[in-house]
C-alpha cells in the first residue's frame, strides 16, 4: 500500500546528530573461502534451512566491491557506517586487513566506521551454549580494538543477542537451528556476559564510545482480558527486559535470573558496565495474546504451540513484502518508555537499525516508512528523549538469513547475477534529507 508522501521538510535534529546506514558481514561480504567457517555456513549447507536454497557464500560480493560500496556511502553523504565484523574472518590469516583496509576506506571518504562485533555468524568451533565462549569473544575483540582502534572511535559489541537466542537456539529457524525452547536461556546469559567482558576490553584498548544493538519493540496485548495481558507482558519480557534490564539496572526481570547458569550475580556486575550509548534496532510493534494451542507462521518465523503466547496480525496499518506492520508511532512510543522505565539509567540512545523490505527501485514504500519513522523518533527528540542517532537498515539488499534474497532492505538494489548496484529512490530521498540536515 502506498502512503500520501509527506510534503513538510523532517525537522531539523540536534547539532552532531549521526545519519548512517547498517550492514552485516554475513548479510554482504561473500568470499566465504578466504575464511573460517562460521554457523551460519553450516545451517545454510542443510537443506530446507533457508526458504529460496540460497546461501552467502557470494552474497553482494562486498569483500571484494568495497571500494564501490564505499563511494556509494559517501554520495549518499552519510556520517557513519555500521558494518560488522566477522570473527571466523578476523580467525583467518588475511581477515584482520580486509577490515583494515575498509577502514581506511572509510576515512578517506569522510565517513565514520562503527563496527559492531558480533551479528551472528559465531565460528563454528564456539557454542553460546558455553560459558568459555564469551571469554573467547573478549579476547577476538581485544585483538580488533588493538588493529582498529587508532581509526575507529565508535564500538557496538553485540548485534540483537535477543534473535539469535530466540530464532537461532530457542526456535531453530537461524543458525545454528537448535530447538530448545526455554533451555536457550543460557545463550542469552553468555552472550551478556561476553558482551560485558568485550566492554572491559574495549576500555582497556583505549575506547571511550561504546554500546550495543538490541532489538526492541512495543509489545500490544491482544485484548484487555487476563490471559491476553499475561501473555503480552511475558513476550515483552523475553524481547525487551531480558536483555535491557541486566545491561541498565544491572539485574534479571524476577524469575529469570534463578534460570541462569554460573555465578549470576557477579556477572551481573559485568554485564551492567556503563555504556556511551544504547542502540536500539525498531522494525515494528508485536500484538500478543494468549496462546491459541496451534504452530502460528508469523513474518517468516513459525512458533510451535507450546510457547506461552502467540502472536496476532496488527489490522489498519500498510505491511511491507514481509508482512511487517508499519507503525512508525511505534518508534516514539518504545523510546519515551524506555525513558520512564531506566530514567538517569539509559545512555543516549542511538537507533541502529530500521528499515523495511520492499520490491523495486522505485520504492515509495520505503520512502514513505523512513519518512514516518525519522519523524516518529523526531517526536521522542521532542518529548525528551536524548536520542544521538538514526542508522538505516540498510545500504544494500542483501542475503536475509533464512528468508535468503527474497526480501530486499536495501537503499541500493543488488542484482546478484551480476552484482551491479542501483541505488533506489529511497537512496536519492535520503541524501535529501542529510543536506536539509546540514
Ligand atoms: C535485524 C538484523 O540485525 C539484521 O541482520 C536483519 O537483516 C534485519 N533485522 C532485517 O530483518
Amino acid at each position: 500500500m502506498i502512503r500520501r508522501m509527506a510534503t513538510d521538510p523532517i525537522p531539523q535534529f540536534p547539532a552532531g546528530f549521526l545519519w548512517g546506514v547498517s550492514t552485516s558481514a554475513h548479510q554482504i561480504e561473500g568470499a566465504v573461502d578466504e575464511r573460517e567457517r562460521s554457523v551460519w555456513d553450516a545451517f545454510t549447507a542443510e537443506p530446507g534451512t533457508v526458504k529460496d536454497g540460497s546461501t552467502a557464500a557470494v552474497a553482494c560480493d562486498h569483500y571484494h566491491r568495497y571500494r564501490e560500496d564505499v563511494a556509494l556511502l559517501a554520495d549518499l553523504g552519510v556520517d557513519a557506517y555500521r558494518f560488522s565484523v566477522s570473527w571466523p574472518r578476523v580467525n583467518s590469516p588475511k581477515g584482520l586487513d580486509f577490515y583494515d583496509r575498509l577502514v581506511d576506506e572509510l576515512c578517506a571518504a569522510g565517513v565514520r566506521p562503527v563496527p559492531t562485533l558480533f551479528h551472528w555468524d559465531l565460528p563454528v568451533t564456539l557454542d553460546w551454549l558455553e560459558r568459555d565462549t564469551a571469554a573467547r569473544f573478549a579476547e577476538y575483540v581485544s585483538l580488533v580494538a588493538e588493529r582498529l582502534g587508532d581509526r575507529v572511535g565508535k564500538w557496538i559489541t553485540l548485534n540483537e543477542p535477543a534473535e539469535h537466542t530466540l530464532l537461532g537456539h530457542a526456535l531453530g529457524t537461524h543458525a545454528p537451528g537448535r530447538q530448545l525452547l526455554f533451555d536457550a536461556l543460557p545463550v542469552a546469559h553468555h552472550q551478556l556476559l561476553a558482551h560485558g567482558l568485550a566492554v572491559r576490553a574495549l576500555r582497556a584498548a583505549g575506547a571511550t564510545d561504546i554500546g550495543i544493538a538490541n532489538s526492541h519493540g512495543p509489545t500490544w496485548p491482544a485484548s484487555k482480558e487476563q490471559p491476553d495481558l499475561e501473555a503480552a507482558d511475558f513476550y515483552d519480557l523475553l524481547l525487551n527486559r531480558l536483555f535491557a534490564d541486566p545491561l541498565l539496572l544491572g539485574q534479571y526481570p524476577e524469575g529469570i535470573g534463578e534460570l541462569m547458569p554460573g555465578d549470576v550475580e557477579a556477572d551481573l556486575k559485568v554485564i551492567s558496565e556503563p555504556l556511551d550509548f544504547y542502540g536500539v534496532n525498531y522494525y515494528a510493534p508485536t500484538r500478543v495474546g494468549a496462546p491459541q494451542g496451534t504452530e502460528i507462521e508469523f513474518g517468516g518465523i513459525s512458533m510451535p504451540a507450546e510457547l506461552p503466547f502467540s502472536v496476532r496480525q496488527i489490522e489498519g496499518v500498510p505491511t511491507t513484502d514481509f508482512g511487517w506492520p508499519v507503525v512508525p508511532e511505534g518508534l516514539t512510543e518504545l523510546l519515551t518508555a524506555f525513558r520512564d522505565r531506566y530514567g538517569d539509567r539509559l545512555p543516549p540512545v542511538v537507533i541502529t537499525e530500521n528499515g523495511c523490505s520492499y520490491e523495486g527501485v522505485d520504492d515509495q514504500e520505503r520512502i514513505a516508512y523512513l519518512d514516518g519513522h525519522v519523524r516518529a523518533l523526531h517526536r521522542a527528540v521532542e518529548a525528551g528523549v536524548d536520542v544521538r542517532g538514526y542508522f538505516v537498515w540498510s545500504l544494500l539488499d542483501n542475503f536475509e538469513w533464512a528468508e535468503g534474497y527474497a526480501r530486499r532492505f536495501g537503499l541500493v538494489h543488488v542484482d546478484y547475477e551480476t552484482q551491479v548496484r542501483t541505488p533506489k529512490r529511497s537512496y536519492g530521498w535520503l541524501r535529501d534529507v542529510l543536506r536539509a540536515q546540514r
